[in-house]
């Protein structure tokens, strides 16, 4: 079974999280991670799972505002920031918003500052309930890893991230013993 890994990262922190995630889940499953601009519609409807986070903007998923605030805080000559190739977008909001109805399993993470979740909110939420408004089953809670005030991923994010792919994966796949007495 494959399982597609899609991120949308301005500083690369949400990269290093998807493609953590992507290692655990490769412990079990076949895994493509992929930035929100090289997803193909194929990739998403072939895919067994699908895996979606963003960095929190404003409290939600960025916006072409949020997008272009955070490329202008890196471009300033004192900032220690580079923003990724694709930065500026397209943004997960448009992914979703050209994406058709996929009856595959899902589940959805974000990045965030390492604060309470009712003051930072998640983008999280709202991709999981994009998802769920295209067709997809989330398998899991959405899930947050945690970045600084400098932009930087806590130490403990990218073991954690991994770990956590590789629990989803566990959880949707047969164990040796169940696949050989069904
Ligand atoms: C314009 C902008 C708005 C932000 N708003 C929030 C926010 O509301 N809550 C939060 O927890 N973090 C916020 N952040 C911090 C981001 O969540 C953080 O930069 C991101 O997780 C880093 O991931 P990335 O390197 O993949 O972009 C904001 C960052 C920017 C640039």
């Amino acid at each position: 079974m494959r399982a597609v890994v899609v991120y949308e990262s301005m500083y690369g922190n949400t990269r290093e999280v998807a493609e953590a995630i992507g290692g655990g889940l490769g412990t079990s499953l076949d895994v493509l991670v992929l930035p929100v601009s090289q997803v193909s519609p194929e990739a998403v409807a072939e895919a067994g799972l699908v895996v979606v986070g963003g960095p929190t903007h404003a409290h939600g998923m960025s916006r072409a505002g949020t997008r272009k605030a955070a490329v202008e805080a890196a471009d300033k000559p004192a900032s220690p920031l580079r923003a990724e190739p694709g930065a500026l977008g397209p943004g997960l909001r448009d992914w979703f918003g050209s994406l058709g109805q996929h009856p595959v399993k899902a589940a959805a993470f974000d990045t965030r500052l390492h604060a309470p979740a009712a003051l930072t909110g998640r983008a999280a939420k709202g991709v999981a309930r994009s998802l769920r408004a295209h067709g997809f089953q989330m398998v899991a809670e959405p899930e947050s890893f945690l970045v600084t005030r400098q932009d930087r991923l806590e130490p403990q994010e990218t073991a954690r991230a991994r770990a956590w792919g590789a629990r989803l994966a566990a959880s949707i796949t047969p164990s040796p013993a169940q696949a050989t007495s069904d």
